[in-house]
């Protein structure tokens, strides 16, 4: 699609005075061909468009996320004396590339993407091309031995997940293998809903992370709750942000 026909998009939003669950949320979009909803979560509809994912979720949603977490892990790493430049990012959840954008400003090694979707490969591979050395199409909950085996090559010092975690979206199973897949001594910076923390959250992730925290698995340097974005009632997100150091695997 040229930049011409990606300006003539229309999106509409639902009325703020409608209240939906995170997760069920839309739009309405009109490329041309008439106007269709696509639910905010039907990710591969969203990155197939070019341009479509930032503009309903940056330019009118305000998300902050990928931009929150490079502020936060940058600092945390000046205050630890550590060098960002021997970083080698394994990105989960990487989507179109928004995250490892920041990372590489950052100056960071490199890095590699993971996504469950091939429309998320194709994203970034036609929006950001330069941003990644290497993105790996697989199910991070339920990788095969070669798919493990060749992610585990990297070597990996560090390991971000950014809106990636809950909902319909990856399981604790899938943080729990991308966690391990970096080395000891690793930077670790993700975030997640607050709700997905709380002592009611039936996820697994509050349980795994305070534990994680508790036991000294996760050694963490910072972490802050912000505005995510704005839901479409225009009400503010909140997630949590974590930076932390990998001190040793998170048990099975
Ligand atoms: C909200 S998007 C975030 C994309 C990017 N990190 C960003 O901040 O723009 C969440 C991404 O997680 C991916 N995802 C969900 N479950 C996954 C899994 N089990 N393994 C790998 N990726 C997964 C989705 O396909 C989607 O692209």
């Amino acid at each position: 699609m040229t930049a011409a026909a990606k300006d003539r998009i229309r999106i509409a939003l639902p009325e703020n005075s409608m209240r939906y669950e995170q997760d069920s949320e839309w739009c309405l979009i009109d490329s041309q061909d008439g106007w269709r909803e696509i639910r905010f979560h039907d990710y591969a509809e969203l990155y197939t468009i070019t341009g479509l994912y930032e503009r309903v979720f940056y330019e009118i949603l305000q998300c902050s996320s990928p931009s929150t977490v490079r502020t936060m892990l940058v600092d945390a790493m000046r205050r630890a004396g550590a060098d960002i430049g021997r970083l080698r990012v394994l990105d989960f959840g990487a989507g179109n590339g928004i995250m490892a954008e920041e990372l590489v400003k950052a100056g960071v090694s490199g890095v590699v993407g993971v996504d469950i979707l091939p429309e998320a490969r194709d994203a970034a591979m036609r929006d950001r091309p330069d941003v990644y050395e290497d993105y790996h199409v697989v199910d991070m909950a339920a990788l095969t031995e070669d798919e493990h085996a060749a992610l585990a090559r990297y070597r990996f010092t560090g390991m971000t997940s950014v809106a990636a975690l809950g909902f319909g979206d990856a399981p604790p199973d899938a943080f729990r293998e991308s966690y391990n897949l970096v080395e000891d001594g690793g930077w670790i910076a993700f975030t997640i809903k607050d709700t997905f923390l709380s002592d009611q959250d039936p996820s697994g992730f509050s349980a795994l992370i305070k534990s994680a925290i508790s036991d000294g698995t996760l050694e963490v340097h910072a972490s802050e709750t912000y505005q995510h974005r704005i839901a479409t009632t225009g009400d503010p997100l909140h997630y949590k942000a974590i930076i932390g150091v990998k001190k040793s695997d998170l048990p099975s």
